[in-house]
């Protein structure tokens, strides 16, 4: 995929959002997911489209992208999240049964 020219690692959106962190305490990358996760929720809630690109974490994280994109050296790229205007209908995908590893009556 990433040899083809024509092969667009952001889908053509719009819109690219990458949330940053400083290696500051244990669970500021956990932080990043849930941000992330309410962001694509307000997104869908606006009719916008989103998906997390977790392909471009490595070169967001290279010097060169990171002052391309004005992102400071200090910090580390978590989650890119594209937005955009959903190009129609996109099904429901099929979900498996959780795996319950315990109940409390
Ligand atoms: C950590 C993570 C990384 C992902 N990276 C990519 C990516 O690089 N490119 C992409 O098209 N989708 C990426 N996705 C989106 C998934 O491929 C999938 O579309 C999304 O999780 C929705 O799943 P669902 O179809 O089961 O609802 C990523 C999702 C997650 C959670």
């Amino acid at each position: 995929m990433f040899a083809n020219p024509d092969f667009n690692i952001f889908h053509d959106a719009g819109t690219l959002i990458v949330l940053c962190t400083k290696p500051s305490s244990t669970f500021v990358e956990a932080d990043c997911w849930l941000a992330a996760e309410n962001l694509m929720l307000a997104a869908c809630a606006l009719g916008l489209g989103s998906c997390v690109i977790g392909s471009a974490v490595a070169a967001l994280n290279t010097l060169q992208i990171k002052d391309k994109l004005g992102i400071p050296a200090e910090f580390s790229a978590v989650v890119p999240i594209i937005l955009g205007v959903p190009n129609g209908e996109t099904n429901a995908t099929p979900r498996n049964e959780p795996i319950v590893l315990a109940q409390v009556q």
